[in-house]
């Protein structure tokens, strides 16, 4: 079985990438013929105008990946703008697939939303936004089941209004100012190639023939897309692609710093790049139990998010007596956070070391990435040639 996954490429990885993405790919990787790339000409259908940032970035995740386990002897591990095959199958997809996929595609109507700085928006108001949902829902007559998914919908709406409101022009021009919003933002990803983002990764997936991609529950549709595009060319041309399975990757969401699920966007993280003090700092203001006000308050460990990481991070057997004793208040979470903190180092410490002596040998870290590229490209090359006798290019 042939597996493949791509990787946006918008900075240096945080513990939610590994848990979320990169632990899941470093098995796979022992059992099957993996490849992995960086998708940069992705990232490029939104971060067009800040392209400064894109080598740095690209140089992040490669040392990220690497320190993390990903093994280029294991894997093919390459970055996609080099395999040029790729934009050749875009175009040729892109012949044959109708506007009205795109257009339907749900992840292309959130994406739009969720551009719409709704990110920006929150963070301008310090969690303002949050905060007001949170007081509107705690009033509410009847309890809320699954807190986030409620303030998440509320969010949802909020941005889809934001969207008529700039569009039918009667949002007023300084409070528009205020929320850092423009009609500007939303014709940023009102481009070609954005609407074009799946059919660029049906080419991504299907110019390997690949079995399977390990992916996030957000990128069902693409994949569906995917398999869409595979089924019209094959009926259209011949048989020549397989149909791709998503793998979903059963993983616990991870909560950043402040108890919210870890994001950038959110400023809560912590990066493989986080020197030991500022992991420690990061510990140290970490969300607990907002009832256990001082030690000898008894504590609830099941909805404290230091708790959490002590599950990840911490030996099993002093696991159990964290819990009973910050239960009955015996322990406070100044040393509770101690004790996590050295935990999460045993984690991170190595990590960090093997990153930083990636970091001594950039051209080094470079040539891997450049010869899994060229390994890429000859499988490529040959799936393309085959695609062009079929369409009677060749
Ligand atoms: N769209 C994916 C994401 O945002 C990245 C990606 C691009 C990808 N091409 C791919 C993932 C091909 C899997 C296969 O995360």
């Amino acid at each position: 079985m042939r597996v493949i996954s791509g990787m946006r490429p918008t900075g240096k990885l945080h513990l939610g990438h590994y848990f979320g993405v990169i632990k899941n790919w470093i098995n796979l990787q022992e059992n099957h013929e993996t490849l992995f790339f960086i998708a940069d000409w992705h990232a490029l259908t939104t971060a067009y105008k800040k392209t400064s940032e894109l080598k740095e970035n690209i140089r992040e995740v490669m040392l990220d990946w690497i320190a993390l386990g990903l093994d280029p002897k294991k894997s093919l591990l390459f970055i996609q703008s080099r395999v040029k095959e790729h934009a050749e199958l875009f175009l040729l997809f892109s012949m044959i697939t109708p506007k009205s996929w795109l257009e339907w595609n749900p992840s292309y109507k959130d994406m739009k939303y969720n551009l719409l700085r709704i990110q920006d928006l929150e963070i301008q108001f310090k969690g303002g936004i949050r905060d007001l949902i949170k007081e509107l829902t705690s009033r509410l007559p009847y309890k809320v089941e699954d807190f986030e998914a409620l303030e998440d919908m509320i969010l949802d709406e909020l941005s889809q209004s934001l969207v008529r409101a700039v569009f039918e022009g009667y949002m007023e021009s300084h409070i528009l100012k205020e929320l850092n919003v423009s009609k500007r933002d939303f014709y940023d990803t009102d481009t070609y190639g954005f609407l074009g983002y799946p059919v660029l990764q049906a080419a991504d997936i299907l110019i390997y023939k690949a079995n399977a991609v390990p992916v996030g529950e957000d990128q069902l549709p693409h994949i569906e897309l995917t398999r869409e595009i595979a089924r019209r060319f094959n009926y259209l041309y011949g048989d020549t692609f397989p149909e791709p399975q998503a793998m979903l990757t059963q993983t616990p969401k991870l909560v950043g710093i402040d108890g919210r699920k870890m994001s950038k966007s959110y400023n809560n993280a912590i990066y493989f790049a986080d020197t030991k003090e500022e992991v420690e700092q990061k510990v140290m203001r970490f969300f607990t139990d907002p009832q256990k006000l001082r030690k000898g308050d008894p504590g609830r460990p099941e909805i404290c998010p230091v708790f959490m990481y002590h599950k990840l991070f911490t030996q099993d057997e002093k696991v159990l007596q964290i819990e009973k004793d910050c239960k009955s208040g015996k322990l406070g979470c100044v040393e509770c956070k101690k004790i996590m903190f050295e935990g999460l180092e045993r984690f991170l410490e190595p990590i960090r070391e093997r990153r930083e002596s990636l970091k001594q040998d950039i051209k080094h870290l470079e040539e891997l990435f450049e010869e899994g590229s060229k390994k890429a490209r000859q499988i490529a090359i040959k799936t393309l040639e085959e695609v062009e006798k079929k369409m009677n290019l060749r």
